[in-house]
């Protein structure tokens, strides 16, 4: 049945030298409508639109910073409703202080900036007196991204825009999610295109595969049929205590766009219970 299957979406390959052919597995793609697949040619613009916005109009005034175009609304709809409060804002990747600057200007004024970089001559960018700090260090070294947490943090927005290799991604959010992050805080990771390029890929499997990986975390209590029993109100098989990974407790969204991942934590202290309710 499954060859068939294969057969019909083309996947079926070549007979094996003894004549049996070889069933491929199917891909996530085989599991899309062929019509979802279709060829479309995208035109280049020679003349791009810039966005609208205000965090566009702040950072055009701003000298020395590069940022995709496609990167301001998304930064309005994950940034924008944390603009009433003060927050301790972490940024991996100073450069030229030209990011330091923007959040600075947008978020609520009385917000603790602090940048973190490898080169030492982003230590320039430090503004104190207008509560933007920076540190130098790498954003793969456990001890001083804990110096940084002790010193300034836990941080309400952890942003990285730093070396965008893989396993500099994965080695910031294992040192920051659980302790440098509050436990209501957003993780915000840029640039995770890079990933998709052979030269910037340097782990084992890249952040943002971890990225999905962290959804089926996220179900962890729903993962066996057993474990999604287990707290239901009024079920027979209904028991007190379920074993799931640490961070199934910690996460409570994650959202994908092109080029940023995003982790939203918050405590889940106990599974949803489900309820029938009787209209
Ligand atoms: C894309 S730039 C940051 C841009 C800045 N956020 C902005 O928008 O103006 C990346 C920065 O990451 C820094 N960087 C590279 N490797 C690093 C590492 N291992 N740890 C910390 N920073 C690193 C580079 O020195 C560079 O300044």
């Amino acid at each position: 049945m499954l060859f068939d299957f294969l057969k019909q979406i083309g996947r079926s390959s070549a007979p094996t030298d003894d004549g049996h052919p070889v069933e491929a597995a199917p891909t996530a793609d085989d599991m899309l409508s062929r019509a979802l697949l279709d060829p479309v040619e995208w035109i280049a613009h020679e003349h791009p639109q810039r966005p609208a916005g205000e965090l566009v109009d702040i950072w055009a005034k701003i000298p020395g910073g590069f940022k995709w175009h496609h990167y301001f609304p998304v930064y309005e709809k994950i940034f924008g409703p944390l603009r009433g409060t003060p927050l301790k804002i972490l940024e991996i990747g100073v450069y030229r202080g030209a990011s330091l600057k923007l959040w600075r200007a947008y978020f609520h004024p009385d917000s603790r900036i602090v940048g973190i970089d490898i080169d030492t001559t982003c230590a320039r960018y430090e503004d104190a007196a207008n509560n933007i700090f920076v540190r130098i260090g790498s954003q793969a070294d456990d001890a001083f991204l804990q110096a940084v947490v002790q010193e300034f943090g836990p941080f309400d927005l952890i942003i990285d825009d730093g070396s965008h290799r893989s396993a500099h991604m994965l080695a910031s959010f294992n040192a920051l999610f659980l302790t440098g992050l509050k436990p209501e805080g957003i993780y915000f990771v840029e640039d995770t295109h890079a990933n998709f390029w052979a030269s910037w890929m340097d782990s084992a499997v890249s952040f943002v595969d971890v990225a999905k990986h962290l959804v089926n975390h996220m179900h962890g209590h729903h993962s066996d049929t057993h474990k999604f029993y287990a707290f239901m109100l009024g079920d027979v098989r209904r028991q007190p205590v379920m074993s799931v990974p640490l961070i199934t407790t910690l996460i409570d969204e994650i959202r994908f766009f092109d080029s940023i991942v995003v982790v939203y934590k918050k405590p889940k202290p106990t599974p949803p219970v489900v309820e029938l309710l009787a209209t």
